[in-house]
């Protein structure tokens, strides 16, 4: 099984049919979530971690319970088995936007998967909500079966996700593995920074912003923790908040938070100082 599951994988990434269909409906939800509290409630930018993994254990366990009940349980429990597959139902909205939200933040063989990802899971959802109905009207053994694609249907589905996350990286903070120093390292000369314009530069192998702001240096790393823009291409806002090119999300210079997702891991920020003009940082909270 494991085997066939990574064929699976494979494939999808092989799938081109699905980029123009993946492209289209990117498009349409980032003109619909667009950067701002809606884009923030859907990434888990407020809960510091992406929401969509954590929604989909609700529908998967909701329909893998019922799938117990349905294998054990006997006549006694078609009631709780029905009401399971329709909290399912229920919870899947609120996970397919999440997961909708993330998809249009991808691009290349990332959202071909994801596409696959989401055609296996519209067809899970579609088979439940068939389950759902015959059970309801009292066809009791078809909306077993029903269920029983639903899940076959799931497991593809969230084996896809699966792949997404840990074969392809999508989720991961970008900074996860960043070599970043702990002791004081010269990355640039003073007298080349710009007044509130952010210049790159690099502390050993780690990619550095740099900011001269008020008289300050402020650093973070420059590999946005989302999906890795170049922060120093960004724009800078006022407060010293600068914004990725790639999908709008926001830093605070001073410190790396998260002001606006789609990020929800912060920036790692750096310690400055100026030696002999030229500009040190290591790793640490500038207030530190
Ligand atoms: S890479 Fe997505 S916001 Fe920076």
């Amino acid at each position: 099984m494991p085997i066939r599951l990574q064929a699976l994988a494979q494939r999808a990434e092989e799938l081109a049919i699905f980029d123009r269909p993946g492209t289209w409906l990117g498009r349409q939800v980032s003109r619909i979530v667009k950067p701002g509290p809606a884009k923030d409630a859907l990434s888990g930018t407020w809960l510091g971690h992406p929401l969509h993994p954590l929604l989909t254990d609700v529908p998967i366990g909701a329909w893998a319970s019922s799938l117990v009940l349905d294998l054990v349980g006997g006549n006694q429990t078609r009631r709780a088995a029905r009401m399971l597959v329709g909290v399912g139902l229920v919870s899947a909205a609120p996970t397919a936007a999440a997961g909708l939200s993330d998809f249009s933040d991808t691009s290349g063989v990332e959202r071909r998967v994801g596409a696959v990802h989401a055609t296996f899971n519209s067809v899970a959802l579609c088979l439940y909500a068939a389950s759902w109905l015959a059970r309801r009207r009292g066809r009791h053994s078809t909306g077993v079966a029903l269920g029983l694609g639903g899940g076959l249907a799931v497991v593809g589905g969230g084996f896809l996700g699966g792949h997404l996350a840990y074969g392809m990286g999508l989720g991961v903070d970008r900074t996860a593995f960043d070599q970043e120093p702990g002791e004081w390292t010269p990355v640039v000369e003073e007298s080349q920074l710009a007044e509130g314009q952010p210049t790159s530069a690099e502390a050993g192998d780690v990619p550095l912003v740099l900011v001269r702001q008020e008289g300050r240096v402020l650093a973070l790393a420059d590999t946005c923790t989302h999906r890795g823009g170049p922060l120093h291409q960004g724009e800078l806002e006022a407060d010293a908040v600068i914004v990725c090119p790639w999908h709008g999300s926001a830093f605070a210079m001073e410190d790396g938070e998260v002001v606006r997702g789609p990020a929800t891991a912060r920036q790692p920020a750096y310690q400055t100082r100026v030696i002999d003009g030229t500009v040190e940082v290591r790793l640490g909270q500038p207030s530190a």
